[in-house]
């Protein structure tokens, strides 16, 4: 089910690179979002001009939705200056979100840049439901827009071994590490699939078939993080980032190529999507 809200904007503040943190009073929304799934909301009040903006957190007892953007382009600017008190038009929850994978309970979150907040919303689902020890590794060529906090979380095979990317996933006692390839204070500078590989080379076959991958990213960096799934045997979810025009499965603007039994298919990313099994894709 979908729903169109006029959402009150709660608190929006602005961090370093551009980067917002959005907090909205949409309970119809929040009460059915789930990690992976977005929503497509106006960014100027005069204007039909809507953006997909992934879901960091759901509150559904208290109404409430967060979204963490990066502004880069007209729409995103516009957003930007809205302030609290005004409503924001917002359609969702939108897409096929993330499927904890049961069995497994070292689920391993990879998110990239605007990919990070889908995967925090996923670590705190895994941490309510319980049972699970999730490892997120981020990378981000910005510094996130969160104060980096040290650690005492130590992860066997991450270089370094000190965690602590961020307050949320520090309260919620879950080891997580920065990465990028700039490097900034706090911050593995690599590529998150080296460290994924260092994690993993650590286990043992058992351990190994603990773990299943969710990612969500660029394109370069869901390939490479398939990969990896691929040479561990591990299953793995990829969300795919693709132009959206409509938003709401109309306009075939966001179509890729999966790989179904009976051959290859065209999806919609925004609704039939945007997770996808990463063997169906890459
Ligand atoms: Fe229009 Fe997906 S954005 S069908």
């Amino acid at each position: 089910t979908l729903f169109l809200e006029e959402a009150g904007i709660l608190a929006h503040e602005h961090y370093e690179g551009d980067q917002h943190v959005l907090r909205l009073a949409a309970p119809k929304i929040a009460a059915k979002a789930g990690p992976g799934s977005f929503v497509h909301l106006t960014c100027d009040a005069s204007r039909p001009l809507r953006r997909p903006i992934s879901i960091m957190r759901s509150d559904g007892e208290r109404g409430e939705i967060q979204l963490l953007y990066k502004a880069f382009g007209e729409g995103t600017h516009l957003l930007a200056q809205r302030r609290v008190g005004e409503r924001i038009s917002t359609l969702g929850p939108i897409g096929n979100g993330f499927t904890v994978d049961r069995e497994r309970k070292r689920p391993l979150l990879i998110g990239g840049g605007v990919g990070i907040p889908p995967m925090i919303f996923l670590a705190e689902e895994v941490r309510r439901t319980g049972g699970y020890e999730p490892l997120v590794l981020m990378g981000s060529e910005v510094p996130f827009p969160f104060r980096v906090r040290p650690s005492q979380i130590l992860v066997p095979g991450i270089p370094g071994g000190v965690t602590g990317a961020m307050p949320l996933l520090e309260d919620w006692d879950i080891a997580s590490r920065l990465c990028s390839l700039q490097g900034y204070a706090g911050c593995h500078e690599g590529f998150v699939t080296d460290l994924a590989r260092h994690w993993l080379e650590t286990m043992d076959a058992a351990q190994r078939e603990q773990v299943s991958v969710y990612a969500c990213g660029p394109h370069p960096m869901l390939e490479a993080v398939a990969a990896v799934a691929k040479d561990f045997d591990l299953p793995c979810q990829v969300s795919m980032e693709e132009f959206m025009a409509c938003g709401v499965g109309g306009c075939a603007g966001c179509t890729i190529q999966v790989t179904t039994e009976s051959g290859p298919a065209m999806k919609r990313v925004c609704v039939d999507g945007p997770v996808f099994e990463a063997e169906t894709i890459f």
